[in-house]
């Protein structure tokens, strides 16, 4: 497909990696429809476009008219069918768990047009085993945004072992299009390029507070003064969602081994479902 015939972009999940997407994709112009499995979640992931719609427009990095324009072109709804018939693109963003998003895939090749490009926004998984359950595995490729989207400048983009090269393209030019830098990930490797490397620095400092050598505040004092990156390793959990580095480490342990073994302290927080930011509590509280 012609990047510059992409007019429709159907976001699959409300959540924050989904309402983030949707946001960036209308801010750029495109029309997204927004879907997720219910009502509360949907309007959910409205309200929270709209939220960061305003901070931004207070804060003059986008005109007021600019926002409004951006939150025009979300349409939410929950009908998979209304979602993603007339999209040229699909981003799905619903959780991080193989066996949903191929349920997810196997029922979206039933609506949407043939021509409609596949996008995935894991965050480890296998693209290929992904894209086989997809009734077209040239058009289907990973398109990793992170957390928070809005602010974000990189974008993963990940060839499945039968994506065509001008699928990767047609991606690129779109997330150039969103204003962002996209990375092409050679090989469709578990934990792709970013969490390879990020997941297991959470995972060594869960550990580190495990076993009681250090307090969460140290670590993250430590994380940011020493080593320089914008958030501690336990605020970084609590923005991304502890439960979506716990299913990459998971993912990450069963594919690659022990070295990625999920410190217990992580399962705890899911056990709990005090997941960070999005649930009011995680490592820190923000209620
Ligand atoms: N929309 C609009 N405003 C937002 C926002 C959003 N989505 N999220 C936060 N803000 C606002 C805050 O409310 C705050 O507003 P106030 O000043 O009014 O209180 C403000 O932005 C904070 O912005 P600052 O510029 O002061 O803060 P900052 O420079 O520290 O930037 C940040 C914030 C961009 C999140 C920065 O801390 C950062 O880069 N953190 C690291 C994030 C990161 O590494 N993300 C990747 C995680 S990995 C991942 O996502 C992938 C995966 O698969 C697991």
């Amino acid at each position: 497909m012609d990047p510059d015939e992409i007019e429709r972009i159907a976001v699959l999940g409300a959540g924050n990696m989904g309402h983030g997407i949707a946001e960036v994709a209308a801010l750029a112009g495109y029309h997204v429809t927004m879907r997720d499995i219910n009502e509360e979640f949907v309007q959910n992931g409205y309200e929270q476009i709209e939220w960061s719609l305003d901070k931004l427009a207070e804060k003059d990095q986008i005109s007021r008219d600019e926002a409004d324009g951006a939150l025009d072109r979300v349409t939410p709804v929950v009908e998979l069918e209304a979602a993603v018939g007339d999209a040229d693109v699909v981003i799905e963003a619903v959780p991080e768990k193989m066996d949903i998003k191929k349920e997810v895939y196997r029922e979206v090749v039933e609506y949407a047009p043939p021509e409609a490009i596949f996008a995935t926004n894991t965050s480890s998984l296998s693209i290929t085993d992904l894209a086989e359950v997809s009734d077209r595995p040239e058009q289907f490729c990973g398109m990793h945004f992170f957390n928070p989207p809005v602010r974000m400048q990189l974008v993963e983009v990940i060839s499945g072992a039968d994506t065509a090269d001008d699928t990767l393209d047609t991606i690129e030019e779109l997330a150039e299009s969103m204003g962002k830098t996209p990375v092409r990930v050679r090989k469709d490797s578990p934990g792709f390029i970013v969490n390879r490397v990020l997941v297991p620095l959470m995972n060594e400092a869960a550990w580190l507070v495990e076993s009681g050598d250090a307090t969460i505040e140290a670590v993250d004092s430590t994380t940011k003064y020493g080593i320089g990156l914008p958030m501690g390793s336990f605020e970084l959990a609590d923005q991304v969602g502890i439960d979506v580095g716990y299913h990459v480490l998971e993912y990450m342990h069963q594919e690659l081994g022990d070295a990625y073994r999920p410190c217990p302290l992580l399962a705890e927080k899911v056990e709990a479902e005090e997941l960070g930011k999005k649930t009011g509590r995680g490592f820190y509280d923000y209620e």
